[in-house]
């Protein structure tokens, strides 16, 4: 609706994760990397953590592009609240190992094992990819750990990516967990957008959205100030603001978004400042230890 009033050809700021929109800020690319390395590099597992909305799944579909290009086989997974057979049918159905049903959790993993023995063979990789990993059950994860048995001398059969928010680590850590945390082959994490990244970002995102040279002035400096305030660089906090920051100006006809119109989105969504959260902070632990706060 709004894309016309600011010369856009198509909306900058969906929240879906589009490789399309893919902006290369440091620790995505590190990322990035790691995990194609991981895989390629057959590694066993690779983990990736980062907090809600910083750009996991955009992570994951990225690597799965990267994957089919370079012929890599893989199962993915983006809801792993199941249970051990729905899993093991789960990756057996994405690797296309079927059409014979499965009789047994044994004559599923024969197939499997026969099926990426066979690559290996040809020197295949073969990749298992998890998202939203902070919900696997103990015993998923116990068994997902098991996968990590099926190898030749030289290496791994099966290349394994966790990607989930922080509580993974936490569960990673867990005592119950020691065994599968020894068999990390890589680990790293996706931080929010630093104030410098996030004006690149949000001119990136205008700038494939049709904004051409428009790009950097469809946004005042000092409304990106106030999007770095609400958001904390929270990448679908972000695309939030500005989409709804477009939107309020094209109501009120203003071809350049000013810190205003930023700060009475951010009200709408009741999103908390920086600021605030500090001193909301402050209080609480002034009234833990006894100081009341008026
Ligand atoms: N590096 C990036 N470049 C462009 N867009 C990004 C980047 N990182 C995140 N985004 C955008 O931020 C939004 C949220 O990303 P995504 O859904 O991948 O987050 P998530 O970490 O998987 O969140 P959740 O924890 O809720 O699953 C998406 O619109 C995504 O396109
Ligand atoms: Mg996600």
């Amino acid at each position: 609706m709004y894309k016309k009033f600011y010369g856009l050809t198509r909306n900058p700021f969906g929240i879906s994760p589009d490789p399309y929109f893919f902006y290369p800020m440091p620790s995505h690319t590190e990322a990035l990397a790691n995990l194609a390395y991981g895989v390629l590099h057959r590694k066993g597992f690779v983990v990736v953590t980062g907090e809600v909305g910083t750009g996991k799944t955009l992570l994951v579909r990225c690597l799965l592009e990267a994957l089919s290009k370079n012929k890599i086989a893989f199962a993915y997974m983006y809801n792993p609240m199941i249970s051990v057979s729905e899993f093991l049918t789960h990756v057996i159905n994405e690797l296309g190992l079927l059409p014979s049903p499965i009789r047994t959790k044994s004559d599923a993993l024969s197939r499997l094992n026969n099926y990426l023995m066979e690559r290996s063979r040809r020197d295949l990789t073969t990749a298992l990819i998890i998202d939203e990993a902070q919900l696997l059950s103990w015993e998923l994860l116990e068994e997902i750990r098991l996968l990590t048995n099926l190898e030749t001398t030289k290496h791994k059969l099966l290349q394994i990516v966790l990607v989930g928010q922080p509580e993974l680590e936490q569960k990673l850590d867990s005592q119950q967990l020691r065994q599968l945390k020894q068999r990390i082959g890589l680990r790293c994490s996706l931080k929010p957008l630093e104030m410098t990244e996030l004006q690149g970002y949000i001119h990136r995102r205008l700038e494939l959205a049709g904004a051409n040279s428009r790009a950097s002035e469809i946004f005042s400096d000092e409304a990106i100030d106030v999007v770095q305030k609400f958001s904390r660089g929270i990448p679908r906090l972000v695309n939030t603001l500005c989409e709804n920051s477009l939107l309020l100006g094209f109501g009120h006809n203003q071809h350049q978004i000013t810190p205003d119109i930023v700060q009475e989105v951010a009200e709408d969504f009741r999103l908390d400042s920086v600021a605030e959260d500090l001193f909301g902070r402050f209080d609480e632990s002034k009234s833990q230890s006894g100081v009341e706060s008026k």
